[in-house]
C-alpha cells in the first residue's frame, strides 16, 4: 500500500485586531486582547499542543487609506491594516515560551535592507534553536511607499526584480560564515577561524553589501523562506527562492491549477516538485453538527460591514474605486500596481454571477476569499485530507474567524481526527522547522 500523504499546518495571525476575517476583534464570547503579549503566548502554546508546524504573522507597513483617499473607513471599522504591531519582537518573545513550534513573520524586500533582515532572522534562528521562517513580500501600495519617503510604490515586476537581488544578498550573508567557522578554543584563545568567514562584496543594481554578517551561521543555515505571490512573476520568484508557498485560492479547481503552475515553475527553476511546500489558506467553522457550524459561520458573517472589506480591497489593489456605486459590478474595479493575484481571484468568483462591489466588500471582509470549511470536525478533517490526497496542496494555513476559539476547536476536535487518519503527525519528530516541513537543510 502506498504511504499516505501527510500534511503540514500553519496558524496565521496578524499582530492586530483581525486576520483574514475582519470580525475577529468583535468576538461576541470574549474580548480579543491583541495588544497584549499574553494573547499571543496563549495561541502559540495552543498551536504547539496541536503539533502545528508553525505560527505565522502576516505584516504590512501602513494603515489602509486608498478607499475614499482617507483612513476614515479602515480605522473606523477596524480593517486589516488598522493596527499591526511589528511581529519580529513577538517572535523573539514566543521563542522563549515554546520549544518545537516554528515561528514565521513577514518582512518586505521593498522597504528594508538585506543586512538588517539577515541579522534579524539569523538572531531569531539562533535563539529559537532553528525554528524561524521569513515570508518574503514586495509590499502592495502607495501608503507603504509614503511611509518610507517614496511618493509612489515601485511597479509590480520591478519590485520582484529588486527582491531577486535582495535574496542574493541575504543568502550570501547567511552563507558568509561556514558551519564550522566558530572554534571557541578557550585554551589557545581562538574564537573563530578567519579563513571560514567570507566577505560578500555584492554590487548590484539595487543593493551593495560588503559583508560578512556579524553572526555565526544559524542552526537552519538560513530561515525557511516563504513566498505568497500569486501573479505569474510572483510564482516565478517563489519557484526560485521559496521553501514554502502560501496561496489563497477560493475553489478546489483554482487550488489544483495553482499547484500545477507551481510544479511547472519549480521544474523551470530546475527544482524537484516537492522542494517547496504549497500551503492553502482556509477558514474552518466547526460545530457539533453541520447546522451548528453553519450558524457559527452566519453569526460571524453578520458582523461584517461591506465597507471594512472594501477598505482592505482598495489597499490590496492599490486603487481607489470609492467613486463607483456599491451596486456596480466588481468587474469595474481595476488594480494599479498592487497585488494582481487577489483581484483576479475575486473576479473569477464573480464570473458568471452578478457580484456587486458591496458583495465584494462582504466577501473580502469576512475572509479575503479564504475558502471556508464548514461542518463537523469529521467533515472538516475529511475535506482537508481529500485535498492533500488529491495533490492540490501539501497542507494548510489555518485562518481563525475568532480567537482563540477557532484554534481551540481545531486543536481539540480536528487534529485528533487527522492523526487517526494518519495524515498528520502525532508528535514532533524533529527539532527545527525545516525538519518539521521535511525540507532540505540549507
Ligand atoms: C497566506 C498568505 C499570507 C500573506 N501574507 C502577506 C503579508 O504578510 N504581507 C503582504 O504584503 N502580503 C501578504 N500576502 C499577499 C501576497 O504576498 C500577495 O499576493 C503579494 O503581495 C502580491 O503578489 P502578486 O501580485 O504576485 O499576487 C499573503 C498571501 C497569502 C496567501
Amino acid at each position: 500500500m502506498s504511504k499516505m500523504r501527510t500534511m503540514h499546518l500553519c496558524g496565521i495571525l496578524i499582530a492586530g485586531p483581525v486576520v483574514h476575517s475582519h470580525a475577529v476583534w468583535r468576538n461576541p464570547k470574549h474580548p480579543t486582547n491583541f495588544l497584549n503579549l499574553a494573547h499571543y503566548v496563549e495561541i502559540a502554546k495552543l498551536l504547539e499542543r496541536g503539533k502545528f508546524d508553525f505560527l505565522f504573522f502576516a505584516d504590512r507597513l501602513a494603515i489602509a487609506d486608498r478607499y475614499g483617499a482617507s483612513h476614515r473607513t479602515g480605522i473606523r471599522h477596524g480593517d486589516q491594516d488598522a493596527t499591526r504591531m511589528d511581529p519580529i519582537p513577538l517572535l523573539g518573545a514566543l521563542s522563549a515560551v515554546t520549544t518545537h513550534l516554528g515561528l514565521g513573520a513577514t518582512r518586505s524586500t521593498t522597504y528594508d535592507a538585506p543586512y538588517n533582515i539577515a541579522r534579524e532572522f539569523s538572531t531569531l534562528d539562533h535563539i529559537s534553536a532553528g525554528r524561524v521562517a521569513w515570508n518574503v513580500v514586495t509590499s502592495m501600495n502607495d501608503g507603504e511607499a509614503l511611509n518610507f519617503g517614496n511618493v509612489l510604490h515601485l511597479g509590480h515586476d520591478e519590485r520582484y526584480d529588486r527582491a531577486d537581488e535582495f535574496m542574493e544578498v541575504a543568502l550570501g550573508l547567511w552563507d558568509s560564515w561556514d558551519a564550522d567557522a566558530l572554534v571557541l578554543d578557550r585554551e589557545n584563545g581562538i574564537y573563530a577561524d578567519p579563513d571560514k568567514v567570507h566577505y560578500l562584496n555584492y554590487h548590484g543594481r539595487w543593493f551593495q553589501s560588503r559583508g560578512p554578517l556579524n553572526i555565526p551561521r544559524s542552526p537552519q543555515g538560513r530561515p525557511v523562506i516563504i513566498q505568497a505571490g500569486s501573479s505569474g512573476r510572483g510564482k516565478a520568484f517563489a519557484a526560485r527562492w521559496s521553501d514554502v508557498i502560501f496561496a489563497l485560492q477560493p475553489t478546489l479547481e483554482r487550488m489544483r491549477a495553482f499547484k500545477k503552475d507551481v510544479t511547472e515553475a519549480l521544474a523551470s527553476a530546475s527544482r524537484p516538485a516537492d522542494s517547496s511546500k504549497v500551503l492553502m489558506a482556509m477558514m474552518p467553522f466547526i460545530g457539533e453538527s453541520r447546522l451548528e457550524a453553519e450558524e457559527k459561520r452566519d453569526s460571524h458573517d453578520a458582523l461584517i460591514d461591506p465597507l471594512v472589506g472594501l477598505s482592505t480591497l482598495a489597499a490590496h489593489a492599490n486603487s481607489d474605486f470609492s467613486e463607483l456605486p456599491l451596486d456596480a459590478s466588481v468587474d469595474k474595479v481595476r488594480s494599479s500596481s498592487g497585488s494582481q493575484g487577489n483581484l483576479a481571484a475575486l473576479k473569477s468568483i464573480a464570473a458568471g454571477q452578478s457580484i456587486t462591489i458591496a458583495d465584494a466588500g462582504r466577501i473580502y471582509g469576512r475572509g479575503v476569499m479564504c475558502p471556508r470549511f464548514v461542518g463537523t470536525a469529521t467533515d472538516v478533517a475529511e475535506q482537508m485530507a481529500d485535498i492533500v490526497a488529491s495533490g492540490a496542496a501539501d497542507g494548510f494555513v489555518v485562518s481563525p474567524a475568532f480567537l482563540p476559539d477557532t484554534f481551540e476547536d481545531f486543536v481539540k476536535e480536528v487534529v485528533p481526527i487527522l492523526q487517526q487518519k494518519g495524515v498528520f503527525r502525532r508528535d514532533y519528530e524533529g527539532a527545527t522547522l525545516r525538519q518539521h516541513l521535511g525540507i532540505a537543510a540549507a
